[in-house]
């Protein structure tokens, strides 16, 4: 369709002539963009399988390329083709397959195509969904993924929450909502309690919520790296005691060294004797809860006065979605709301949410349809299904790691994280670290996986983390080959022979 064809982008005669507006593409133009950002994408995104595992460009390589993107402001246009060219084959490349069946590195997520197709759909409409007056459907939409994400997890009706652009800042948000129920204003003497094993993100919260260091009590955990309840009862009667005002304890569900989840039934307790805020950390576990096993292994989630779940993480979804949800709505509020002359008026009713009442921003994005688009299109049991054969791969490499000799299995899974460490007799302890380090570079080298490691209990351990959509037995087969591989390769080295 020619440009003349084209009523609302055709040129304008004005007094000043003709005039042409660059920034607006015509029909035919965006139809012709469309079309070749759509077969760059289809071919990046049906070749993910065969792709490496994490980009491994060597490192001079990506030196060179990086300094060659640091490149001036633009002061003329460029065609597109050439830079879908660019970003496609120079920059994508250069980088971690998070998105593949091989990355069992981290937290996974892998990043459902339908989300993307939703973000394109939520940049271009470009409606404003911070009040819900401005666009009262699809903030009605919005509310609707979070109301599903409360049933979820087993809250009531009164629960209110909202979508962040990830779980560091639905547990910043969760922290000062707490602050704002537990605390006087002057709050410096407030306290509050986590494990050795909460994700950083979680001293960050308190940190940027403006808590000096020691407001924070990084507790002991259990064997199984669960937080020990009996050191959180002591230190909240000491705190007490010395006059501080214990307010928070942030209980993890799956934390992210080795997907452990606190005793969720126990810390509501204590938090309910010593009045604290209970937070939930479940940006990694949460969504199990959808499942039968991973809500035996969460009993109590539903106790918690604010909860953490990360759709970019265990609802497989593009990064870019987090949620907070906090149990009695009206805490979100309270902590959110304020008035201004020139914004419009904002719901009475409790059931219609002004998402900039309830949460820190004003003009955000339509983060809604990433999540709404892919559950109406699939419906929840698909993503259940899909949890629990994360599960079962989980289950099964675990078997697999324990049946190898001298493999000691450091924290059993809980969920889908195994952590795990070879232990050759002729080995010192000394020297263990070292040695995982290594099995793990030759692990990598392969390219079909990328595992991390991490340290537990002062151990350098190996993670498996399985969570990608993507990821299915056929790569969970690889990843134990290489494991195998590797660990012989190493043991005839070992041996000299
Ligand atoms: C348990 C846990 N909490 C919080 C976070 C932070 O989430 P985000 O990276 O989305 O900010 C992570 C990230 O991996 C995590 O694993």
């Amino acid at each position: 369709m020619g440009r003349e064809s084209e009523p609302s982008t055709a040129a304008p005669e004005t007094s000043r002539g003709p005039r042409e507006w660059p920034l607006e593409p015509s029909r035919a133009e965006m139809g012709a963009a469309i079309d070749a950002v759509a077969a760059r994408i289809v071919e990046h995104v049906d070749s993910l399988p065969s792709q490496g595992a994490w980009g491994n460009a060597d490192q001079a390589d990506v030196q060179r390329a990086v300094r060659a993107a640091r490149e001036p402001v633009p002061t003329s246009g460029s065609d597109l083709e050439g830079l879908l060219d660019y970003v496609f084959a120079e920059a994508v490349p250069r980088s971690f397959n998070t998105a593949g069946p091989g990355y069992l590195a981290y937290i996974p997520g892998g990043g459902m195509f339908d989300s993307a197709l939703a973000a394109w759909i939520a940049d271009s409409v470009n409606r404003y969904v911070g009040v819900f007056a401005a666009a009262p459907v699809l903030a009605q939409l919005e509310a609707n993924v979070v109301a599903w994400f409360a049933d979820i997890i087993g809250y009531p009706r009164a629960a209110r929450g909202f979508l962040t652009s990830g779980g560091s800042l639905a547990n910043f948000t969760g922290v000062v909502t707490a602050r704002r129920e537990r605390l006087p204003e002057n709050f410096l003497a407030g306290v509050m309690y986590t494990s050795d094993q909460a994700h950083h993100s979680v001293a960050k919260a308190a940190a940027n919520a403006g808590f000096p260091a020691s407001a924070v009590r990084a507790l002991p955990s259990d064997d199984r790296y669960r937080l020990d309840v009996g050191a959180l009862e002591d230190a909240v009667k000491e705190d007490r005691a010395a006059g501080r005002l214990p307010f928070l304890v942030v209980a993890s569900a799956g934390t992210t060294n080795s997907g452990a989840v606190d005793p969720l039934h126990a810390i509501a307790d204590v938090a309910a004797a010593e009045n604290l805020w209970m937070h939930v950390d479940g940006a990694y576990g949460g969504f199990f809860a959808m499942t039968e096993r991973g809500r035996a292994v969460m009993a109590g989630l539903e106790r918690a006065d604010s909860v953490v779940l990360d759709p970019h993480k265990s609802l497989f979804l593009p990064y870019g979605t987090g949620c907070l949800l906090v149990r009695d709505g009206g805490a979100l509020h309270r902590a959110h709301s304020l008035r201004a002359d020139y914004m419009p008026p904002m719901q009475d009713d409790a059931d219609l949410v002004d998402f900039c009442e309830i949460s820190p921003e004003l003009s955000r994005g339509f983060r809604g349809l990433k999540v709404w688009l892919p559950m109406k299109r699939h419906g929840l049991p698909a993503f259940r299904a899909a949890l629990d054969e994360k599960l079962d791969l989980t289950e099964w490499a675990t078997e697999q790691l324990a049946s190898l000799p001298h493999v000691e299995i450091v924290a059993a899974p809980q969920l889908t994280v195994v952590a795990w460490r070879w232990r050759p007799e002729t080995v010192a302890d000394a020297e263990l670290d070292e040695l995982n380090r290594e099995l793990l570079r030759r692990i990598n080298a392969r390219d079909h996986v990328y595992l991390t490691g991490t340290r537990l209990a002062g151990r350098f351990v190996i993670r498996i983390c399985v969570l990608s959509h993507r990821t299915h037995d056929d790569r969970m087969e690889a990843a134990l080959a290489d494991v195998r591989a590797a660990i012989a390769e190493l043991s005839a080295e070992l041996t000299g022979s």
